[in-house]
């Protein structure tokens, strides 16, 4: 059987789509028949908040319990804390109390592999996992691209910053040489792009050009559209607010690009093993 694709969806540069992306992406994938688990690696709650679990009920285990449990070496049982969404996909949630887990984690032995012990046994049970991570390079989002294969940058068109992308790709790869030589860019993703304004077209052919070579950019580009917010707003995935609008296009396109090069890596794995 295929591996579990374990992707972070990141970028220190908060409110740049990363939330909407993890549960869109995730809705999308599990509609293309895939087994698809969502983390909430973010203290803000937001993914959790935004997917319509918020009641005390939904949150009482959650990510900081089953990362606090690892550090103390004490059991957990994770299938209580992953909750089903109707959409065919699962969570596990987060809430504040993953803010205080930071400071646990700062002394704790092996703190940048805590997430990745506590939950990889789980990769047998999906075909994607997506973690939404804080808009910070700290220990959380260490966590996350040490358990991750894949990263998934999204990038606000309009506010692309230079200095945070490099800063970005330079932790990927410090992280990529000490903890986890598994871990690539899988892609740019832009994201709340308006394509009538020639400054976004004359951005996105600028940073094609100057890291074009190094980094895969997504043909799939998601528009703004007020629409995305108030399906935030309402606590529902874009695909059950409008499922014909652009941005539910933009996120099914995009998880059929990500599957249509997953499929082109595997064949010519499978030819170079031939
Ligand atoms: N394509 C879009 N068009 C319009 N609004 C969008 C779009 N994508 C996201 N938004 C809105 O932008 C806001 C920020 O998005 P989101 O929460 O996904 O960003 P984030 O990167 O996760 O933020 P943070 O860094 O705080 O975690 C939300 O209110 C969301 O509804
Ligand atoms: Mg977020």
């Amino acid at each position: 059987m295929k591996d579990c694709e374990v992707i972070a969806v990141a970028n220190q540069k908060g409110g740049v789509g990363k939330t909407t992306t993890v549960f869109n992406l995730g809705v999308a994938l599990a509609k293309e028949g895939k087994r698809v688990l969502l983390i909430d690696g973010d203290p803000q709650g937001n993914l959790t908040t935004y997917m319509g679990f918020d009641s005390p009920d939904d949150l009482k285990v959650t990510l900081s319990t089953i990362m606090l449990n690892e550090i103390n070496n004490d059991d957990s049982n994770i299938k209580e804390s992953v909750l089903h969404h109707k959409e065919n996909i699962d969570l596990i949630p987060s809430d504040l109390e993953l803010s205080s887990l930071e400071f646990s984690l700062v002394n704790a032995m092996c703190r940048e592999s805590t997430m990745k012990k506590s939950l990889c046994h789980l990769k047998r049970e999906y075909d994607y996992i997506l973690i939404d991570c804080q808009p910070s390079l700290g220990i959380l989002t260490i966590n996350a691209l040490a358990f991750a294969n894949r990263v998934i940058i999204p990038t606000q068109g309009h506010y692309f910053s230079a200095k945070g992308m490099t800063e970005l790709i330079k932790t990927i790869k410090r992280i990529n040489r000490k903890i986890n030589s598994d871990l690539i860019i899988d892609g740019v993703l832009f994201t709340m792009i308006d394509n009538r304004t020639n400054l976004s077209k004359e951005l996105k052919s600028d940073l094609i050009t100057n890291y074009g070579s190094k980094i895969h950019f997504y043909n799939s580009q998601i528009p703004m559209a007020i629409k995305t917010a108030e399906s935030t707003a309402y606590a529902k995935s874009i695909f059950e607010y409008d499922k014909n609008s652009k941005v539910a296009i933009a996120y099914t396109s995009l998880a059929k690009e990500i599957l249509e090069d997953e499929r082109r890596r595997t064949k010519k794995e499978t030819a170079i093993v031939r």
